[in-house]
């Protein structure tokens, strides 16, 4: 049955102190739990302790040192329920063995390429020892971890580090760790293997030193450094924006090979996906550094938002998830080009959560119920609710939105919170209402804005008339008017933004309208020429906007406004619906030519010389395949989706050559690689000419790309290269793919770039390769980001051959979901979400869809986690 937020209740025993005693052997770890509790004074008298459990098996227990008789309580795998326990404090200890080794979902205590670690969040720790595994029971822990020395020379817990030292006539050692902030279970971690460490010291605002570690592989040290830099400047910046300051003399992060999700914020010891934390100019690209930066920046930060002010459960999810995203977000805004970085984070928004929002996964930001709670770290959660938290800041203010940070932080620290706590936050510090803007976090799907504007010559003014509706969901079929806060410009003939009088003084002169009705009109007064609205500027709110605009109006936009996002949206507001257009014509069987004012618009932002690179390269990307399927919303077809846009990119190469060109030549390297925003701008507008040129198919084009894959110094260049040629140059594919893979077949993480790039090859034949990449020595089922890396590429990243008509490419991943949910179920779920838009599918492909997912469905064992997915799916 599922869980419903409705149904909470405080818990009934309370843990006060944790002690830990794990003993780590590869195959029986095993972990005494010494538990301090009481009973809770807001839960039910009399109760019953019911302790969680999942896949353990109990050696001993006791009660204040003495064993429990056995009509005392039940015990099975999946919980320990003490029926009759004396209602006052007590202490229980708790023997479990478990095998590390066996341990193949990745939650609880593992072993990755055989260092020890664990991962708790959500309901892990429940693999490890019985406890009350919900996020409102925060207990104060410490742990004594003790291994071979040989096996195990580090040892590593949350906290403080305490003492440690060899056990006396053994080859084994200790250490003893201790947290002295309570915390709940999920954010346990414990750490022990052979590993290497940098470290540097950080001292913070008020003057305390921090040791900082960032543990990786034997011999990947250097690949650490830009790592580090991150996390001293993450540091710094949430002392300065958010007045937060770190709390433990030490901090620790570990990188490991096998993790199911990016990173986790464990207290003071930060496990992370060493894909985001290793790297250097041979091994990383751009993209990847920036992802380095916002992952551990976004660990960090959850030091208070997440830790020191944490979920009362996990309907909460958002409160501290979205949030976070919001923080790293802000800091990469403030660490590179703020525009740019809005500009991307729209588009993975657009790209994965407009679809999830629209299809048959939708929940709110908050969802209301779930079957498997690692089904909800989606992109609902984390990056809408960021946007939820972006919209508090546009609607507050600044200075409003800090005081409301503030006081959150304050009355809240050390709390398990919820949602409502954290609005009423905003509320009281800015003397507003927030109960309308509340139903962001509950209902789900994405709101419809629909704008026109007209303007009158005689009275001088202009009006914006503005209607929303929100469509119906999965389980939501009646919804209520949203607070849309959206940012406006009025821009004048001379490109200029003019001045906004509204004229009922409200609070549009800022240059925001609050729409708060399903349909509502503003005035301007004083507006002596026709001006052209910039709607939603900055992306202010997280909708689908349409409006009355001509082309010349968007194109006039792409060249004047003042709102960086804005200028870059026009543009691909205009391509994305000549793609459109042309998706139809194609379906029709005839070709539609490129409007040449959109080829004359992206040549002028290609000139512009005062523009950002790293801009000019976003202005220039043609919207993506699942961009326009999106778009198009229904009865999809995705093959007459990448013809139109194999066209439009063919006619921008064919008519910019010479201006690719220069620009390609104009933003050449200048000295060694660095990974700077600058830097990275500079590579990223030439690799996009680069890309765009060989998009002709030109001899020319190829051969540049091959000069430049082979003169490239560093993985940027060389991967960018290395996917042009793939894409565009089948005759000279297999040689660069076996170049590259020659060259960097020892070092995993490049060789999943490898995999990723020829599971997006748009070909019939990617079926087939994807399928032999399957059995190539470099491939692990076992490793999820092997996994992702293929198959996940796959079915997220190459529509046509995924869709394919025979329906083979939906059997692969119905398959590959299968085969991995035995051994990995989260991984499983993950990779059957692919699915998601499955219904907006052409009928042939619609079919084969719901076939493979009945397929699924069928399967007998299948894991909860699929279940959930493969039910919803078909829902
Ligand atoms: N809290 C982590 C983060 O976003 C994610 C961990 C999710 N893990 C999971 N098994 N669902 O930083
Ligand atoms: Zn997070």
């Amino acid at each position: 049955p599922p869980v419903r937020l409705g149904d909470y209740l405080p818990p009934d025993w309370l843990v006060d102190t944790v002690h830990l005693d794990v003993r780590l052997h590869p195959t029986a770890s095993r972990i005494v739990a010494t538990l301090a509790m009481r009973p809770n004074p807001a839960g039910r008298e009399g109760s019953p302790i019911v302790l969680d459990g999942d896949e353990l098996s109990l050696k001993s227990l006791t009660l204040d040192g003495e064993p429990l008789d056995g009509t005392a309580y039940v015990v099975t795998p999946a919980a320990l329920t003490l029926l009759a326990p004396p209602q006052r404090a007590l202490t229980l200890e708790i023997e479990t063995v478990v095998d590390p080794s066996a341990n193949t979902k990745l939650m609880g205590l593992y072993r990755s390429s055989s260092t020890y670690c664990t991962q708790c969040e959500a309901e892990g720790f429940r693999r490890i020892t019985f406890f009350p595994d919900r996020p409102d029971v925060l207990a104060v822990y410490t742990t004594r971890i003790e291994a071979e020395r040989a096996e195990a020379p580090v040892l590593l817990g949350n906290g403080n580090p305490v003492e440690s030292g060899a056990v006396e006539g053994t080859s084994r050692h200790y250490a003893v760790w201790h947290d002295p902030w309570p915390k709940p279970c999920y954010l346990f971690a414990l750490v022990g293997g052979k590993l290497d460490r940098i470290t540097e010291e950080f001292v913070t605002a008020t003057g305390k030193r921090v040791e900082l570690g960032i543990y990786v592989e034997l011999g990947k040290t250097e690949r650490a450094g830009y790592a580090m830099d991150a996390l001293k400047r993450s540091m710094r910046w949430d002392e300065e924006v958010f007045g937060c300051e770190y709390d433990l003399d030490v901090f620790n992060i570990v990188a490991v090979a096998d993790f199911n999700m990016g990173a986790m914020e464990n207290k003071g010891l930060n496990i992370f996906n060493d894909k985001y934390v290793l790297a250097s100019p041979q091994t990383a690209t751009d993209a990847d550094y920036a992802n380095i930066e916002a992952i551990i920046a976004h660990e960090y930060f959850h030091n208070w938002t997440g830790n020191r002010i944490t979920c009362r459960d996990w309907f909460q999810l958002c409160l501290k998830e979205g949030l976070t995203v919001f923080r790293d977000q802000e800091f990469s805004a403030d660490a590179r080009s703020r525009p740019v970085k809005r500009i991307s984070d729209v588009r993975l928004l657009k790209g994965h959560q407009f679809p999830e929002d629209a299809g048959p996964l939708a929940h709110p930001v908050r969802p209301s119920s779930y079957r498997e709670i690692n089904n909800f770290y989606t992109a609902t959660v984390y990056e809408k609710g960021a946007e939820v938290v972006r919209m508090l800041k546009t609607l507050l203010g600044e200075e409003g939105f800090r005081a409301g940070m503030d006081l959150y932080l304050d009355r809240h620290d050390g709390d398990a919170a919820t949602v409502e706590d954290f609005l009423a936050c905003f509320a009281n510090a800015n003397g507003v209402d927030l109960a309308q803007f509340a139903l962001w976090y509950a209902q789900s799907g994405t709101p419809q804005v629909t704008v026109s504007g007209s303007w009158d010559e005689a009275a001088r003014s202009y009006r914006l008339d503005i209607a929303q509706t929100l469509p119906p969901t999965p389980g939501q079929s009646e919804k209520l008017p949203m607070v849309i806060p959206l940012a406006v410009g009025l821009v004048g003939p001379d490109g200029q933004d003019m001045t906004l009088t509204p004229d009922d003084g409200s609070n549009a002169a800022r240059g925001v309208l609050l729409i708060t009705e399903p349909r509502q009109s503003f005035v301007f007064r004083d507006v002596p020429h026709r001006p052209v609205p910039s709607l939603n500027r900055g992306f202010s709110a997280p909708v689908k906007l349409s409006s009355d605009m001509s082309t010349a109006d968007l194109l006039f936009l792409a060249r004047h406004d003042s709102d960086p996002f804005n200028r870059f949206d026009a543009a691909q507001t205009i391509a994305l619906g000549h793609l459109v257009e042309a998706t139809a014509a194609a379906r029709a069987g005839t070709a539609m030519p490129a409007p040449d004012a959109l080829v004359a618009a992206l040549g002028a932002t290609l000139d512009d010389g005062a523009l950002d690179p790293a801009f000019v390269a976003q202005a220039l990307s043609i919207p993506s395949e699942t961009d326009v399927a999106r778009e198009i919303g229904e009865d999809v077809d995705p093959d007459a989706i990448h013809g139109a846009r194999t066209r439009l990119r063919r006619a921008v190469s064919d008519a910019l050559a010479p201006a690719l060109h220069a620009a390609y030549v104009r933003h050449a390297p200048s000295g060694a690689y660095c990974p700077d925003a600058a830097s990275a701008g500079r590579r990223a507008l030439r690799n996009t000419c680069l890309d765009l040129l060989a998009a002709g198919g030109t001899p020319e084009g190829i051969a540049r790309a091959q000069v430049h894959f082979e003169a490239a110094d560093n993985m940027t260049d060389r991967f960018f290269a290395l996917s042009v040629l793939a894409h565009a140059a089948p005759q000279a594919r297999e040689a660069a793919l076996a170049a590259f893979h020659e060259r960097f077949h020892e070092d995993p993480l490049v060789v999943d770039k490898w995999l990723a790039l020829q599971a997006q090859i748009a070909e019939p034949q990617a079926l087939e390769r994807v399928r032999g990449l399957t059995s190539h020595p470099a491939f692990a089922w076992s490793n999820p980001n092997r996994v992702r890396a293929l198959i996940g590429s796959f079915a997220g990243l190459n529509p046509t051959q995924f869709h394919r008509v025979d329906g083979a490419g939906h059997q692969l991943v119905a398959g590959a979901v299968m085969d991995i949910d035995g051994r990995n179920p989260q991984l499983a779920a993950r990779l059957l979400a692919a699915f998601k838009s499955w219904r907006s599918l052409e009928p042939v492909r619609r079919a084969s869809a719901e076939a493979a997912l009945r397929r699924v469905a069928e399967k007998p064992d299948l894991s909860p986690d699929v279940t959930d997915i493969v039910s919803r799916s078909l829902g």
